[in-house]
């Protein structure tokens, strides 16, 4: 892995968090971003490999002045990188009927525009520098699935799937792999409270192996995707989720 460097979006918490410390332990050069440079300081202290680089820079995924300044910025400094992992993510909870245009648009803005505008500009730098490389969107089994409350994050999920399948399709002749993962439920900031509630403990009651998941259990999968010998995979979706998705979530 080494000389290698990915930019990882949604870096500063739950599973970018984890991915940051696992991908530096790889020997991966890492850029991790995120708004909170607070949080991505901290990661990159605790990062226990001193021999990668560990840039954290300062990302809103909803603002594409933003987008085009840290391209810009990854263009000057490095050339090109190797691995984008579109990370970043929110959720609204709210019944549609209690949802307006501003819900739709954050929501839209940060799970598809944001990163089609990133996959978009670092797949132009890759393709100048002639990299092969990578680019792994985080999905969700709510692509595929829809639960009570979660319609605007389901939507912007599957269209991240679409995505995933149309950029493999159209950059497969630059040698860009482009793949998803679709995790299951793990407990990160992002659903914590919600399964401390009757609700959220009825629902993982259901599910086969009864349990949330961490973050870590989706290391083996990226670590899949990240690895040479996977060349052969792009246009895949993969799903990391214990089984949730076998039965009604
Ligand atoms: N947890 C789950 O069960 C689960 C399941 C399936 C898929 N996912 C997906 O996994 C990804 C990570 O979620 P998580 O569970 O780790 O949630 P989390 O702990 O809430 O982390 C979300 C990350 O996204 C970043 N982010 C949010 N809005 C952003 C923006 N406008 N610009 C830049 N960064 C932004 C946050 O950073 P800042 O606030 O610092 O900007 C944070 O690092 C998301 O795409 C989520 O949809 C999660």
């Amino acid at each position: 892995m080494s000389n290698k460097t990915i930019l990882l979006t949604g870096a500063s918490s739950g599973i970018g968090r984890e991915f940051s410390q696992f991908l530096g332990d790889l020997g991966f050069n890492l850029i991790l971003a995120s708004r909170n440079i607070g949080e991505l300081k901290e990661i990159k202290s605790s990062i226990t490999n001193k021999n990668i680089s560990v840039h954290i820079i300062k990302l809103d995924v909803t603002d594409s002045k933003n987008i085009n300044e840290v391209i810009n910025y990854i263009d000057i400094n490095y050339g090109s990188i190797d691995i984008l992992i579109n990370n970043a993510g929110i959720t609204i909870e709210n019944f549609i009927l209690d949802m307006n245009l501003n819900d739709f648009d954050r929501i839209f803005s940060t799970n598809v525009r944001g990163p089609w505008l990133l996959a978009n500009g670092i797949a132009k730098l890759m393709i100048s520098k002639k990299i092969e490389g990578k680019i792994i969107n985080i999905s969700s089994i709510l692509a595929e699935n829809v639960i009570p409350k979660q319609s605007l994050y389901s939507m912007t999920k599957s269209a991240l799937l679409q995505m995933t399948k149309s950029m493999a399709l159209e950059w497969a002749r630059y040698g860009i792999n482009v793949n998803a993962i679709s995790p299951g439920f793990v407990l990160t900031n992002m659903n914590k409270e919600f399964f401390n509630t009757e609700n959220g403990i009825k629902m993982f009651s259901r599910w086969p192996k009864k349990r949330v998941g961490n973050p870590d259990m989706l290391l083996s999968t990226l670590n899949y995707l990240l690895d040479d010998r996977s060349k052969y995979v792009t246009g895949s979706i993969l799903t990391v989720d214990d089984g949730q998705s076998l039965k009604r979530i």
